[in-house]
C-alpha cells in the first residue's frame, strides 16, 4: 500500500502526530511518502497513493497559510489535468483521512470542524474519499498563549498531543491501514 503522510505545522504539535503516522505506516509494512508543507511545497500527483493522511494545526478556523496555498496549487494543478469532474466520481482504491490538531480555546471543536473540511475537500474534489476524520487536541505554543491552554473552553489542554493522543494517533493510522487493505489488495 502506498501512503502519502503530508502535514503542515507551524509549531510542532502537527509533526508530533505525522511521526506517529509515519511510524505506523513504516511498521505495517507500507511504502511511505512523507512531506511537511511549507511555502515553496509544489503539487502532488495526489492519485499515486492508495491512501493520504493530510494534517494541519487551526488557525481562525482553517489550515495556515502554507497548506492553504498548497490546497491551492492542489486544485489548479487539477483543474488543469481536467481531474475535477461534475459529481466527483469515486476512484476506486484511493483514500484519505483528514486531521487536525487544534486548541478550541473559544468554541472547542467547533472551530476545528471548518479546517476539517476545507481540508477533505480537495480530496474529496478529485474522487478521493475521506475515510476518516481525527481532531487532536493541540496546546498553543508559544508559551505566551498560556491563558488560552488553561481557559479555554476545552480546559487545560496544555502539553497536548500527550503519550496518550500519539499512541491513539499510531493505533488509529493502524486500524485505517487495516481496515482499507483487504479493498485496496483487491484491485488489479
Ligand atoms: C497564533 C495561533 C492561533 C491559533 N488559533 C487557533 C484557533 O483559531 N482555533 C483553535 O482551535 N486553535 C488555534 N490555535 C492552536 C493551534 O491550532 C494548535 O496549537 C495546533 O496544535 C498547532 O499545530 P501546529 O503548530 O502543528 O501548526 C492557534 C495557535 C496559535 C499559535
Amino acid at each position: 500500500m502506498k501512503i502519502l503522510n503530508i502535514y503542515s505545522s507551524l509549531n510542532g504539535p502537527t509533526a508530533r502526530v505525522a511521526a506517529e503516522i509515519s511510524k505506523a505506516a513504516k511498521d505495517m509494512g507500507c511504502e511511505l511518502t512523507e512531506v511537511q508543507i511549507t511555502k515553496e511545497t509544489e503539487a502532488l500527483d495526489l492519485l499515486d497513493f492508495d491512501l493520504s493522511f493530510f494534517g494541519s494545526g487551526v488557525y481562525s478556523w482553517l489550515p495556515p497559510k502554507p497548506a492553504l496555498k498548497w490546497i491551492d496549487k492542489q486544485m489548479d494543478a487539477a483543474k488543469t489535468a481536467g481531474l475535477i469532474k461534475p459529481c466527483s466520481p469515486r476512484i476506486p482504491g484511493k483514500f484519505v483521512s483528514v486531521y487536525t490538531t487544534f486548541g478550541g480555546p473559544h468554541t472547542g471543536v467547533a472551530e476545528a470542524v471548518p479546517a476539517v473540511k476545507y481540508m477533505g475537500q480537495l480530496f474529496d474534489h478529485l474522487g478521493i474519499s475521506i475515510t476518516d476524520e481525527w481532531y487532536v487536541q493541540g496546546s498553543f505554543i508559544p508559551e505566551n498563549f498560556s491563558a488560552m491552554n488553561t481557559a479555554g473552553r476545552m480546559g487545560n489542554v496544555e502539553g497536548r498531543p500527550n503519550a496518550a493522543d500519539l499512541r491513539a494517533a499510531y493505533e488509529r493510522t493502524c486500524g485505517t491501514i487495516l481496515n482499507l487493505r483487504p479493498v485496496i489488495d483487491a484491485l488489479p
